[in-house]
């Protein structure tokens, strides 16, 4: 079994590596990211292993298609870069639902504590034998409300920790929990009560800049925003006005809406192109991550062994793998998955 491995980092290496040969999977490592530039690459493959920044449109799903590729293995929860639609009937894709909630979650948790008690600068100073405390008085979270949006496996985990710092949670889901505590409110209510905001729901069409203007404007004046989601779960213009006209009192994000070609690269002997990300790195009371929520040893090797087990899982006998993702065919009736079987 040969897998193509796009956007390739030193920190994927060894888990890829160690569980691949253990399993008897080759990995070839490619520093580029999957586009139909790339996507030759992949010849000779039976699987692309890619993630977020990925780009698996449909010409490239096309091309993978004529190359022989059968799997695409998102080694990522989200797949908002993947036309599944599209790869209906041609490639299979599967993705790998959880790696550790908990890091994803403690990483929002981090962030919002840096801003809040303005770690990010009290650092800077203390490096330069600079002790005083003036600009850093933060707040305390104990007794503010937390609007959380998306109550899956890292929501939930993020509840947790809010909880215990005594904070009061408010939550919004499209698909609430039943069988939980969970206080649910509507989305409006939400925005007007919270002192803090976390995003944790996925990115698609109907969340696309579900932080905008309008949503804005409902807000209590200071929110914090927090987001370790998809970028684009934010308008970034409105997010920007927000912070200029103090509407918003502070922004961790780590992640972007154009953070595909910049995020995971050194520009840092570069003259960076984005003005809405240079603006936004340069406020005192925003800070950007980039897209390392995920990285902890836990969740790297918790990715290997998961991506590993779904491919081989694709090319055991009956080819089930309860992590493919399922397009919607609509053929509710009928679902080939309800019967054990592939939908094609
Ligand atoms: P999950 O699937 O367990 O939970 C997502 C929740 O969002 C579900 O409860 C779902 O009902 C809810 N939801 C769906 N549509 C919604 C809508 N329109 N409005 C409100 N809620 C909605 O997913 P999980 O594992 O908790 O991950 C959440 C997101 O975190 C992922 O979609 C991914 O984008 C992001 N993520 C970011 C990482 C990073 O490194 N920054 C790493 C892993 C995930």
């Amino acid at each position: 079994m040969k897998v193509a491995f796009f956007d390739a980092k030193p920190y994927d290496k060894p888990s890829f590596e160690k569980y691949g040969k253990e399993a008897n999977v080759e990995f070839v490592f490619y520093e580029a990211k999957l586009s139909i530039e790339t996507a030759e690459l992949a010849k000779g493959c039976d699987v692309v292993c890619v993630f977020v920044n990925d780009d698996v449109n449909a010409a490239v799903i096309d091309k993978l298609y004529s190359l022989g590729v059968k799997l695409i293995a998102l080694r990522s929860a989200g797949y908002n870069n993947v036309d599944v639609k599209h790869a209906f009937g041609k490639i299979h894709v599967v993705h790998v639902p959880a790696y550790s909630p908990y890091a994803v979650a403690e990483h929002a948790v981090a962030l919002l504590l840096t801003l809040v008690r303005h770690i990010h600068k009290a650092y800077i100073r203390t490096r330069d034998f600079n002790f005083s405390l003036s600009g850093l008085t933060g707040f305390d979270l104990h007794g503010k409300t937390v609007g959380v949006i998306g109550t899956g496996k890292i929501g939930r985990i993020f509840i947790d920790i809010c909880r215990g710092f005594g904070m009061n949670i408010l939550a919004y889901d499209r698909f609430p929990s039943q069988d939980s505590d969970i206080k649910y409110v509507g989305l409006d209510e939400l925005q007007e009560k919270s002192d803090i905001i976390s995003l944790h729901c996925p990115l698609m069409q109907d969340t696309y800049h579900l932080i905008n203007k309008e949503s804005i404007d409902k807000m209590k004046k200071g929110v914090i925003i927090v987001n370790t989601s998809r970028g684009a779960l934010i308008d970034t213009e409105a997010l920007l006005d927000g912070i200029k006209t103090r509407k918003i009192g502070g922004a961790c994000l780590d992640v972007y809406e154009e953070e595909a070609n910049i995020f995971f690269n050194d520009f840092s002997e570069h003259i960076i192109d984005d003005d809405t990300l240079a603006r936004l790195i340069s406020m005192p009371n925003v800070i950007v991550t980039s897209h390392q929520a995920f990285l902890t040893e836990e969740a790297l090797n918790n990715t290997a062994e998961t991506t590993i087990n779904n491919i081989l899982s694709y090319f055991e006998k009956d080819g089930l793998c309860d992590n493919e993702l399922c397009y919607r065919c609509g053929n509710i009736e009928r679902c080939k998955r309800d019967r054990k079987e592939r939908c094609f």
